[in-house]
């Protein structure tokens, strides 16, 4: 029985494309701005992105820090969804090496922060009160199942900061997903943010690394700021040339992804005893419901034993993403499986 491994986009493995640029690329010191397949990297992102400037980090986790202490100062607010990957995962690096206050306010189910209630929270300025200085987007979002932001909502949220003097920094991990599902160009749902990063180790299936992209300015101060986190990596051209290929070749086929997420959720909303709302599957994430007897925790167990491989997200709430790795075929034989222990419990 074949392992069909649903964890995360980010087991996706570089392609043969990928590693025949690995082997051949030219490298230099990075530090020194002298490694050739970072800075064509970084020229190609900005200009996807659709910003003067673009800085080769890590990891997406990465990217957010020197993100959010780039635009701000010790003693500042940031405005967060309460359900965003920066409030969630990042284990507090914003707050613990940045000193900033994370004000979250609540993420609706489709990803957004509420416009009115977005200006209520920016501060007055107050001596009592922290400046706030930056409100944080997720496109696509995570915890949300994947959901899509517009570019009109992104527009609407960065007028509103924008009014206020405020800066918009937009987590785009999956932003390509976003583009594809839409039909647009990355660069139109990143074109209002102040920066944007966006994660080659995903669906993109590169090995590692992430790009912060923005204003020329921004991005110097960036780039000191990644080298005082210990982010300076020297011949980083080994996986940065992979990551131009990943741009090159495989933004694309993530509609392939999305068209197997969709057959995963409507599969799943005929086995009884699951819970999904098929529409709300726009793109490779899909959550679901176990049957009420069931933990999440359980069923991940007992799917595990089966050979499908799956996260478990809340009590009864399980995640499963689709990418590169995974065929139309495999979902097919992955609801086999979950259907036929549905049947058994
Ligand atoms: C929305 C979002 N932002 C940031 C990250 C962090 O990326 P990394 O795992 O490369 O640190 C992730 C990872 O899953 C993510 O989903």
């Amino acid at each position: 029985m074949n392992t069909i491994d649903l964890r995360s986009d980010t087991l996706t493995l570089p392609t043969r494309e990928m590693m025949q640029a690995i082997a051949e690329t030219k490298l230099g010191d990075d530090v020194y701005g002298e490694d050739p397949a970072v800075n064509d990297l970084e020229v190609l992102s900005a200009k996807m992105m659709g910003k003067e400037s673009a800085l080769f980090t890590a990891s997406g986790t990465m990217s957010n820090l020197i993100a959010v202490t780039t635009h701000t100062h010790p003693g500042n607010e940031i405005i967060l969804g309460d359900e965003s990957h920066i409030f969630w995962y990042e284990v507090g690096g914003v707050s613990a090496v940045g000193g900033v206050v994370m004000h979250t306010l609540p993420n609706s189910e489709t990803g957004e922060l509420d416009a009115d209630m977005v200006s209520e929270t920016i501060r007055p300025k107050n001596i009592h009160y922290p400046d706030t200085a930056l409100i944080c987007l997720e496109n696509t979002h995570n915890r949300c199942g994947g959901i899509f932001l517009t570019q009109e909502y992104t527009k609407s949220i960065c007028d509103i900061a924008h009014s206020y003097g405020i800066r918009v920094h937009l987590d785009g991990a999956r932003i390509f997903n976003a583009a594809i599902a839409q039909n647009i160009p990355v660069s139109k749902l990143a074109g209002d943010a102040d920066s944007v990063c966006f994660c080659l180790s995903k669906g993109l299936s590169a090995p590692v690394g992430s790009l912060l992209c923005g204003n020329q300015e921004f991005i110097g101060a960036a780039r000191k700021r990644r080298k005082m986190l210990g982010g300076g990596m020297r011949q980083a051209g080994i996986i940065a040339a992979a990551g131009t290929v990943a741009l090159q070749t495989t933004v694309n086929r993530l509609a392939e992804d999305h068209d197997n997420a969709r057959q995963l959720a409507l599969g799943l909303s005929s086995i009884p005893g699951i819970s999904i709302n098929p529409e709300m599957v726009q793109t490779n994430i899909v959550l679901f419901e176990t049957p009420e007897a069931v933990p999440a925790a359980e069923f991940v167990k007992r799917m595990e034993e089966r050979q499908v491989r799956l996260l478990c997200f809340g009590q009864r709430l399980v995640r499963a993403v689709t990418h590169r790795m995974v065929s139309s075929h495999d979902i097919a034989e992955a609801l086999n499986r979950i259907e036929f222990l549905i049947m058994k419990l």
